[in-house]
């Protein structure tokens, strides 16, 4: 995907094709590792024939998911290692992309916690605990904005550019009817005014920009899988339907929606 400026000469009728800026534009999806972002990566390289896509993770060599992909896509996937809560990671990626001359058209951040082998979701306030809370506000919320600090100088700037934060609907403060779950409801609530606050700013500089936290539905992956006996079956998506889901909603964002919290049909999720 070319940047072209078109210049008349006064002279000629025709016009001059001059040739600016950045040649190519890709996706970067970030906590790409498995999950919702692996399925991201796979179905955005398995439906756009040229978009470079970029993958970053903690660790990509214990990705088999990323290495088969490598494997079948050769130069269109380039992965990157990142941990997203350490801000000298991100600028690492940031100096790789500069070395890429690409631009970015469509940043997702997949980075999300929900439970592992110390932390456990809170049922009850006598479970909170300051270094889990930390943690979660780490990797659920701050994450996402180190990543769009250091990146977002890559981001698309003559046509439409998307971020997408991956949040969840048990971050919105009105439809909390059930409570529990502390720490994750609020750093999801934490990434959604991060979420805004972030798409006010970049209207000023970058008015194509369209930056929304999204909520993909329960998704069968490792961070729902302690959870998922309470849903229905056919409630729980794949992370293939998942993936598509997102892009579909992505492929339909303009201007407007800018700022928002939106679900994976479409449709707008109350603060
Ligand atoms: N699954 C669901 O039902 C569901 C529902 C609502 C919202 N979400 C949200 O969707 C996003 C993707 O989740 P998923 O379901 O695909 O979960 P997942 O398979 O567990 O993947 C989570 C990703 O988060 C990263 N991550 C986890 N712990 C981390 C830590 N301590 N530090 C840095 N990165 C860490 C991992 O990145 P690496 O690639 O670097 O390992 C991993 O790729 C999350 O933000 C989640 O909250 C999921």
């Amino acid at each position: 995907m070319g940047v072209v400026a078109v210049c008349h000469n006064r002279k000629k009728t025709a016009p001059m094709k001059l040739k600016v800026g950045l040649t190519k534009a890709c996706a970067l999806i970030q906590g790409a590792s498995r999950g919702i972002g692996l399925a991201l990566v796979d179905e955005l390289l398995k439906s756009n024939t040229d978009q470079l896509v970029i993958a970053t993770c903690r660790n990509p060599r214990s990705s088999d998911g990323l290495k088969s992909l490598m494997e079948n896509y050769g130069e269109r996937l380039k992965v990157f290692p990142l941990d997203p809560t350490v801000e000298s990671s991100t600028i690492k990626v940031a100096e790789m992309l500069s070395k890429q001359s690409t631009s970015i058209e469509l940043l997702v951040n997949c980075t999300g916690i929900l439970h592992d082998s110390k932390l456990r979701p809170e049922k009850r306030i006598d479970d909170i605990n300051i270094e889990n809370l930390i943690e979660l506000f780490k990797v659920n919320s701050i994450s996402a904005m180190l990543a769009i600090k250091h990146l977002r100088k890559f981001l698309l700037r003559d046509s439409r550019s998307v971020i997408v934060n991956l949040s969840a609907r048990v971050g919105s403060i009105s439809d909390n009817c059930l409570g529990g779950w502390y720490g994750y409801r609020s750093s999801k609530a934490a990434l959604n005014q991060l979420t805004k606050t972030l798409s006010i700013e970049l209207q000023r500089n970058l008015p194509l920009n369209v930056c929304v936290a999204l909520h993909p539905g329960t998704v069968d992956t490792q961070l729902s899988q302690p959870f998922q006996s309470a849903i229905p079956k056919e409630k729980i998506f794949t992370t293939q339907t998942a993936a598509r889901q997102i892009l579909d909603v992505i492929s339909k964002l303009n201007s407007t929606d800018t700022g928002s919290f939106i679900a994976w049909d479409g449709s707008k999720i109350p603060w």
